[in-house]
């Protein structure tokens, strides 16, 4: 059979990423330029400044892709950008730039959803890994536990009420001074600290989770005790919110009976939360966590989602809108 090559464009945030895989799991480039120092100086994302950086930076970016893949443009098989969820002036940069490749090019487009994406990242790390499974997608803008019942076919299990997880880690890292993003941050101080601060647990029904009570509770603590423990201060937040996503991990398990689960966004890049799931292991759990590069943002993952979209059937025409508040199923 021909290979297939797929560009893969992502932009719904703060990183410019463009990837060529072939066949749906094998990287041959994987570009991405992130603006996290742009950003730091504000303290998160600034929306109008990260799409206007997508814009300057888009055309090289996706030049370095073609090139390191050590391909033609003409050689491109499938189109396959992000068109949600996202900010919507960033992700109008990628999808405008994706669309106007595929029609000179004349190859399909493929609309991609971002946290499909994330959860394809692990198709690439493990390359006999195959649905169904479960898969608990923690980000900086999601956080839900999907049933993968096939390539495209995705049951939301349950999802937060209110804050992401790695929205909460960013928050609390602000406040305390850390700095964005925060997430890799508090990890790194939570090891030279002691989890002996109580923190109150948001109990929500289901399998749905909620973080602002706790990022909140920390919050005022910090307020109220400036020159608290920051390192055990990190350590008890980690600790907790950690054990509020296995509970409901736990529950999933239970309720599907599936004793496969996959890891999926920024946060698993967490080490806490990586022991935690090998102890789950430990119990007779297959678990997969994808390439810690993976984690995070990056169009190789755009790419192999599009690619299984594309197997399945999706094309998109010109048409196709940036959708900032996109749902998986
Ligand atoms: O998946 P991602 O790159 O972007 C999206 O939100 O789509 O995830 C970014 C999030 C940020 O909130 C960041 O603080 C968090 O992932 N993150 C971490 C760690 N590394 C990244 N959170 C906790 N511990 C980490 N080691």
């Amino acid at each position: 059979m021909k290979d297939i090559y797929t560009l893969g464009i992502e932009s719904s945030c703060d990183e410019t990423a463009v990837s060529v895989v072939k066949n749906g799991r094998e990287i041959l480039s994987n570009v991405v330029n992130t603006q996290i120092p742009i950003h730091t100086l504000y303290g998160g994302v600034v929306p109008e400044i990260a799409s206007r950086n997508h814009i300057n930076n888009i055309s090289l970016v996706t030049k370095m892709a073609i090139q390191n893949a050590n391909i033609h443009f003409e050689d491109i098989d499938i189109v396959a950008c992000t068109y949600g969820p996202g900010l919507v002036g960033a992700l109008l940069v990628g999808l405008s730039y994706g669309k106007a490749l595929s029609f000179a090019l004349n190859k399909p487009l493929v609309g991609v959803n971002h946290i499909e994406g994330h959860i394809a990242a692990n198709y690439i790390t493990y390359q006999e890994l195959k649905p169904p499974f479960l898969c608990i997608m923690m980000s900086g803008g999601n956080t839900q536990i999907v049933y993968v019942k096939d390539y495209t076919d995705f049951e939301v299990l349950g999802r937060t009420k209110d804050d992401a997880i790695g929205e909460a880690f960013d928050k609390v890292a602000r406040v305390i001074g850390l700095g964005y993003p925060g997430g890799p941050k508090i990890d790194k101080l939570a090891e030279k600290g002691v989890s002996n601060i109580e923190l109150p647990k948001t109990h929500v029904e289901g399998l749905d989770f909620s973080f602002s009570g706790i990022k909140t509770a920390v919050i005022n603590l910090q307020h109220k005790e400036p020159d608290i423990n920051k390192e055990n201060l990190c350590a008890s937040f980690q600790k907790a919110i950690t054990e509020m996503l296995m509970e409901k991990v736990k529950a999933a398990i239970e309720k599907t009976n599936m004793k496969k689960i996959v890891l999926a966004g920024g946060v698993s890049a967490n080490s806490y939360i990586r022991k935690e799931f090998e102890e789950l292991q430990n119990q007779g759990i297959d678990v997969y966590m994808p390439d810690m590069k993976l984690c995070t943002d990056n169009a190789a993952m755009i790419a192999s989602a599009g690619y299984y979209d594309y197997m399945a059937g999706k094309v998109d025409d010109l048409a196709l809108n940036a959708v900032p508040n996109l749902k998986l199923d």
